[in-house]
């Protein structure tokens, strides 16, 4: 499938790594749905389109003791992504330049996670085809794949921008040129359409969508002469054709239905085929992009969960308590808000006492039964006495599944790598996170969390972070940097309290996991 103008070499992709495709959450999701999913820690990954590499990088980095393996029909991809691993010291990552079009289980043998991020909808159909054969042949008998794509009925009103933006630019080859006229043409269209409805809507939300995108992206993902988008019932016949099944989506809180109306909401819970209730959740929520994991179609999966299960997770929530002194210990009920200030009501003083502690560690995650051994201890500390502790745990077990369905305040996972848990007298963060700093936008956490990191101090603080100087000379460099740069608004009030916000960023740092065991 390789021509001479591969449009890949011509602007390579800035890729990023993706959370949601991690050997955790993929395990997670089939542990949830009933299967016994290979070991994360010492898995074998494979993932097709890699890109430069950026993922499989961020993930062999974090878990030293899996092995992963990156394709692409790219060679300046390829060649980054190895330089990348080089640099890093990484020798548990293999790139390949590869086309899925002549791979097989000869290369590389079988693997338990097998991922393709931003693939499937923009490749050939013979190329898709030969991608899903691969899943079927390559996957072990209990492993998990992924696959993003371009999904309707969403997808409809992307369309009307990107048919007009491919016609205003289809005389121009040069890429970024392409990129810049097909944009001016939909802003003008925006602009002045005489159609004032829902058209020139759907043109002006195109617009805003592209507002953060870089060239590359529009060029591949919206200028692209291959970009095919599918209902999800059609995803799903596909991977019967192929004996795969649909497992979850990797964001489980898509497949929930607390955002919906309470007669939409009866309505898809009355769904007893998995199916046919994403797809009409689909439907009803207009989407226009899918991250779809999947199994064999011989894998036996259990879609009555039962609160029991939450027991097999380690919880992570962000949820802080809103009030400033809580009363855990008591039916008072108290808030308790994530960090977009949405939040929920709780009166069981085991929950509550669970949710705060996870919040004081967010990061990290706990496994159940160890938080609710501490908030047991705690509340009994406080003078709580329970009559039947055995109910309250169970009343929690339904409040953590009911709350990681329904958002992403409260996450499941199976697996979480180790991290120092507070800064050492010469604070080192990770060469990952340092590398990240100077070629990528965000930055991943020991923990696995992904962080945007873009105040300027901040910034430096993580470059001044190599190990290398102690606490104070941290200090005075960051003092240095500030007081010399020109464009740092607040600079005295920042110099004034440096000290303080010195130790607390410190703190925060270790929480989140960015300093290594
Ligand atoms: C949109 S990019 C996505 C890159 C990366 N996975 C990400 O999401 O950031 C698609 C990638 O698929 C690769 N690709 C396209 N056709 C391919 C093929 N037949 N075999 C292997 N890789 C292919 C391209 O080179 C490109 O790197």
């Amino acid at each position: 499938m390789m021509t001479d103008d591969f449009s890949y070499d011509r602007l390579p992709y800035p890729s990023k790594f993706f959370v949601q495709t991690f050997p955790d959450r993929l395990a997670t999701q089939a542990t949830l749905f009933g299967m016994d999913p290979p070991a994360v820690e010492t898995c074998r990954v494979l993932e097709l389109g890699c890109g430069n590499g950026s993922n499989l990088i961020a993930q062999a980095y974090i878990m030293p003791k899996a092995t992963f393996v990156g394709v692409d029909l790219g060679i300046g991809h390829i060649d980054d992504a190895k330089a990348a691993a080089a640099e890093l010291g990484l020798t548990n990552v293999e790139f390949r330049q590869m086309d899925v079009m002549e791979m097989s289980e000869a290369d590389f043998g079988k693997f338990d996670y097998i991922t393709a991020h931003g693939l499937f909808s923009w490749i050939p159909d013979v190329v898709r085809e030969r991608t899903l054969g691969l899943f079927a042949e390559l996957l072990a008998s209990n492993g998990v794949g992924y696959l993003s794509y371009s999904a309707y009925p969403g997808a409809h009103e992307r369309e009307i921008a990107q048919r007009a933006m491919r016609f205003a630019s289809r005389n121009i080859s040069e890429p970024t040129e392409k990129v810049a006229t097909a944009l001016s043409f939909l802003k003008f269209a925006a602009e002045n359409t005489p159609n004032r409805g829902t058209f020139q809507q759907t043109l002006a939300n195109e617009l805003k969508r592209h507002a953060v995108h870089a060239a590359a992206d529009v060029f591949h993902d919206d200028l692209s002469d291959l970009n095919t988008p599918f209902y999800f019932h059609q995803f799903a016949d596909m991977l019967g054709e192929h004996g795969l099944q649909f497992l979850a989506e990797a964001e489980l809180h898509a497949m929930g239905t607390n955002d919906l109306s309470a007669a939409a909401r009866n309505f898809v819970d009355s769904l007893d085929d998995a199916v046919e209730r994403e797809q009409y959740l689909d439907f009803l929520r207009g989407r226009a992009f899918r991250q779809t994991l999947f199994v064999h179609r011989s894998a036996d999966l259990e879609r009555d969960l039962e609160p029991s299960i939450v027991d097999r997770f380690l919880i992570a929530s962000s949820m802080r308590p809103a009030g400033a002194e809580p009363d855990l210990a008591s039916a008072k009920v108290e808030r308790f808000v994530g960090p977009k200030g949405t939040g929920i009501e709780l009166d069981l003083p085991l929950a509550k006492t669970a949710i705060a502690k996870l919040g004081t560690v967010w990061g990290r995650a706990l496994p159940f039964g160890e938080l609710v051994e501490d908030s047991k201890r705690k509340l009994s500390e406080a003078g709580f006495a329970a009559d039947d502790w055995e109910s309250q745990i169970e009343i929690v077990r339904k409040i953590v599944l009911q709350i990681a369905l329904a958002s992403n305040m409260i996450e499941l996972h199976v697996y979480q790598p180790t991290a120092e848990t507070a800064a050492s007298s010469m604070p080192r963060i990770s060469r990952l996170a340092r590398w990240q700093m100077k070629n990528a936008a965000n930055v991943l956490t020991q923990f696995g969390l992904d962080m945007k990191i873009e105040d300027r101090v901040s910034r430096h603080l993580l470059q001044l972070l190599d190990g290398t100087r102690s606490r104070n000379a941290v200090f005075d460099e960051l003092g240095k940097f500030i007081r010399s740069a020109h464009d740092i608004e607040g600079k005295h009030e920042i110099l004034r309290t440096l000290p303080e916000w010195l130790d607390a960023s410190l703190g925060d740092l270790a929480r989140i996991g960015m300093f290594e065991a």
